[in-house]
């Protein structure tokens, strides 16, 4: 059939059913669409022009397209790529960037239509795109700011120009220019997102956009019951389908089968005569010569089972007589908890004590970007894989485990993270895809669908929290108890360790001079919960903020007031009883507040506090390698994953303000296992504060070499300067007492959330929160302003829901994730109490802009209609989360 593609005339043979995402990417490697929703249209990234009309790739069969007129963004005007793509990195408008494409095509139709366009109508244009990092602020900025540019009524800033084109390598300039000067410092100041323009234009590859010679693509057959014993496989059918190059299952992996961050207890595929644990698990991977066929033939793999009851109710999975989810083990991951004073006394002596029960629910990350994996295997069997987790050196820990490689036969690169917010520390597909490629002596790609990727990765672990509290007659707290229960789902992924930090934070931001909590983490055959932006601080907070605030009412103080009063202070303990230092940003957030939240009509306020680094004791390492290219431009190689937070551009800044050279000397930043450059997971919002000390130890010593060389580091090529930064508190005295730092650093916050007095909808957020040291302010709002997305849509509308340990949609339009329209003003206000911690006494944020968000909204609803709630999502009063896509 015939089409016209850009303006060009194309032939192609189709196959039956074939959308025109999947003729666009797979047969004419345009790229620039992104699978976001496989086919669902509801993510908005894989939009085009027909016709002129904006509308989503994956939903048009290609056929109905013959003889139209098909514009992607590489056919849209030099002039729209140029102004847009600018605008958005000039706004802070691109995080992971890859929503971004298809927000730059609509922007561009939008633009040509209404010139002016009124936020309310840019924001509704964009209903059909999901954005899961910036909260769309930023977003609408650069659509505005385009808008604006073109009438002529301002100017792009000349640094957007200078420094991003040669980050995105479309242009030169002279890395040696300021050295000398250092008339510029980078720490502080809005540096462009390192290779934004690139990301914009959807130049910069995924996993899922790229290729290898004679690639084949892989696909999992999944398994059909949460609990089942599965007592046949046949791949017989699937084996004989036409284009099937190798077809893998549980007898084919070497080593060890079952891998895990902290428990090696996820099986990378289910045997027969296994029990399955959920319905993520892996039966089998198919690798075939397309990914249709791939597909296809992993949907031919028959699997007989002997389907059990499977067990979702973490209460039940307690009972001695509950079945057990894993053979080996009982149903109770972990407990932790501590204890001090004495609890019972205290609440007797308490003038007032409040008890309530609170429950959260299991949300899903929804990064825009489906897990996916490259492995290209050389002659020597060394496997080269190109991965989106977030973490490259775990990956590679686990990769040699499960297939029975010593270190040096596997390579792991990280590539661009399209969003990851912690559901992208386990492994998914990177065995199965391994296996594959070694069985098949070929590289293979394996891209997970939508419903895949929800089904197998990690969720936002449910909480039920009993808790009660005391104060004396002023509202000075006095004593808490909490008991949680998290339910884990069918794998421990971090499990035990979410629960233990949720146990720390228990008390939140406050003194509470006697204490017990107790805390379990349980097994069911739910989907895994691990890893999500909070880490179990968010499900506490809900509880803790509106336990304060129900103490307030009994005493006749209003939010500020008793949170005024029972803020911690300098050295006084937090959570377990550790003196909390460098907290004198906590109250300021709240002072900052002060007036927002008594100008209100309606309003709920809530502080937060989060850990930075993951602390407890563990040794934490930054590393990072300056090395001086031709030229004198600098590569920059660390052990941490960009995924959208920035750590990229915090990276050029810090290697500009400890050298001295322009950020713009930066022009490549790596992450390999071959640079052995370990520095763990990229968790816990811990990747500026230990990359950046690290980065600073090296920028430091190049400086050395830099001064003697006058200025000039085209004298120093080849030379590279090796940075480090060590945490580790095990050998200092006192190791054991209540003395030693529990974590690196804290972040500290407060929000207000603003209700309208007639409807009750939320129509602003007023986030101000403690960052040390803003490195890039912009940055950081944006991370700030996509957490508070992040936290009204947990607060108002998203779940995951489960039926039998199943969920019982996989739409996007289901998850109530809240899109454009749905959005209220998001202020952020940066406070800067500098880190002693920190490099440039920056704190990592990327967690604690969605801690204090839900519970604000709780107090908000309070306001509102005087009803507290006690359970997530809270749902009665939220915006429509949902929209049209085209
Ligand atoms: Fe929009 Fe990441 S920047 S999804």
């Amino acid at each position: 059939m015939f089409f016209r593609l850009n303006g060009v005339s194309r032939q192609v043979a189709v196959a039956p059913g074939e959308t025109l995402l999947e003729t666009l990417r797979e047969r004419l490697g345009i790229t620039s669409l992104k699978e976001g929703c496989s086919g669902q249209g509801q993510c908005g990234c894989c939009v085009v022009r027909i016709n002129g009309r904006v509308v989503t790739s994956c939903t048009r069969p290609t056929t109905k397209v013959a003889g139209q007129d098909v514009v992607t963004l590489e056919g849209l005007a030099p002039a729209d790529r140029q102004l847009l793509s600018r605008c958005f990195v000039a706004a802070g408008g691109v995080q992971c960037g890859f929503c971004t494409p298809g927000m730059v095509v609509r922007a561009a139709a939008l633009l040509a239509s209404n010139p002016k366009p009124s936020r309310a109508e840019i924001s509704k244009q964009i209903a059909g795109h999901l954005c899961r990092c910036t909260g769309y602020v930023k977003i609408l900025d650069a659509i505005e700011l385009a808008a604006r540019v073109r009438r002529g009524e301002v100017e792009l800033p000349p640094d957007i120009q200078a420094g991003e084109d040669v980050a995105s390598g479309e242009a030169d300039g002279d890395p040696r220019a300021s050295h000398s000067s250092r008339s510029s410092r980078s720490v502080g100041r809005d540096l462009p997102r390192y290779r934004g323009r690139s990301y914009a234009l959807g130049e910069e590859p995924y996993v899922g956009d790229m290729a290898a010679a004679d690639m084949l693509h892989g696909a999992v057959r999944l398994a059909d019951h949460p609990r089942a014993l599965v007592t046949a496989i046949d791949t017989r059918r699937a084996a004989q389908l036409a284009g099937v190059r190798c077809i893998v299952t549980a007898g084919d992996v070497a080593g060890q089968r079952r891998v895990g961050l902290v428990e090696p207890d996820w099986p990378s595929f289910i045997a027969v005569g296994e029990t399955t644990c959920m319905v993520g698990d892996v039966i089998a991977a198919v690798a075939a010569v397309d990914r249709r066929t791939a597909r296809q033939a992993a949907a031919l793999i028959e699997v007989d089972y002997q389907v059990l009851e499977p067990l979702t109710d973490p209460v039940l999975a307690l009972q001695p007589d509950a079945p057990q989810v894993h053979p080996s083990r009982a149903n109770l991951l972990s407990t932790t908890g501590y204890g001090r004073g004495d609890v019972e006394g205290a609440l007797a002596q308490s003038v007032h004590v409040v008890a309530e029960t609170y429950r959260t629910q299991c949300v899903e990350h929804l990064f825009l970007e489906p897990e996916a994996c490259l492995v290209v295997p050389d002659e020597a069997g060394r496997l080269q894989i190109y991965s989106q987790g977030q973490g490259v050196y775990d990956d590679r820990r686990q990769l040699c485990l499960a297939l029975d490689l010593p270190t040096a036969k596997v390579a792991v690169t990280q590539v661009p993270t399209g969003g990851a917010f912690g559901g992208k520390e386990d492994l998914t597909v990177q065995v199965q895809t391994a296996l594959l490629a070694q069985r098949t002596a070929r590289p293979v790609r394996l891209v997970l669908s939508r419903d895949e990727s929800i089904r197998m990765h990690p969720k936002r672990h449910p909480f039920v929290m009993d808790y009660q509290m005391g104060c004396d007659a002023e509202g000075r707290l006095t004593a808490l108890r909490a008991q949680l229960l998290a339910d884990t789902g069918a794998y421990a992924s971090v499990g035990a360790k979410v629960i233990e930090r949720a146990a720390a934070h228990a008390c939140g931001p406050y003194y509470v001079p006697d204490v017990s909590v107790a805390a379990q983490c349980v097994y069911t055959n739910n989907p895994p919960c691990g890893a999500m932006r909070g880490f179990g601080v968010n499900q506490v907070a809900f509880a803790v903020e509106q336990m304060v605030d129900q103490l307030a009412a009994r005493v006749g103080l209003d939010g500020y007031q008793i949170r005024e009063l029972n803020l911690l202070r300098e050295g006084q303990p937090f959570g377990p009883g550790h003196p909390l230092a460098h907290c004198a940003g906590l109250r300021e957030t709240l002072v900052a507040l002060k007036d927002r939240y008594y100008d209100a009509k309606v309003a709920g306020l809530a502080c937060g506090i989060k850990n930075v680094g993951v602390g407890g004791g563990k040794t934490e390492r930054g590393r990072a390698r300056i090395e001086v290219l031709e030229g004198g431009r600098l590569k920059v190689l660390h052990g941490m994953t960009e995924m959208g937070q920035g750590l990229h551009t915090v990276v050029q800044q810090m290697v500009a303000e400890s050298t001295g050279l322009p950020a713009r000397s930066v022009v490549e930043v790596s992450v390999c296992t071959d640079d052995e450059l370990n520095c763990g997971m990229t968790t816990s919002s811990r990747a500026t504060v230990l990359v950046g000390h690290a980065v600073v130890d090296a920028g430091t010593k190049l400086r050395v070499d830099l001064d003697e060389a006058k200025g000039d580091q085209t004298t120093l090529v080849g030379r590279t300067y090796d940075g480090e930064f060590c945490c580790d508190w095990t050998g200092q005295p006192g190791t054991d007492d209540a003395g030693t730092p529990l974590h690196l650093s804290f972040g500290f916050a407060t929000q207000v959330v603003i209700l309208d007095e007639h409807t009750g909808k939320v129509t602003k957020v007023c986030a101000a929160h403690d960052v040390g040291k803003a490195i890039n302010p912009m940055a950081c709002e944006g991370q700030i302003e996509g957490a508070v997305h992040m936290g009204l849509g947990y607060a108002l509308s998203e779940q995951l829901e489960l039926s039998g340990g199943v969920p019982v949609s996989t739409s996007l339009r289901k998850l109530g994730v809240l899109r454009a329209p749905a959005m209220p003003v998001v202020e952020v206000i940066l406070v800067e109490q500098a880190e002693p911690n920190g490099p440039y006494g920056a704190r990592g944020i990327g967690e604690i802009g969605l801690v204090p968000t839900a519970p604000a909204v709780a107090a908000a609803y309070y306001a509102f209609d005087g009803r507290r709630r006690t359970a997530l999502p809270l749902a009665e009063l939220c915006c429509e989360a949902a929209g049209d896509p085209g």
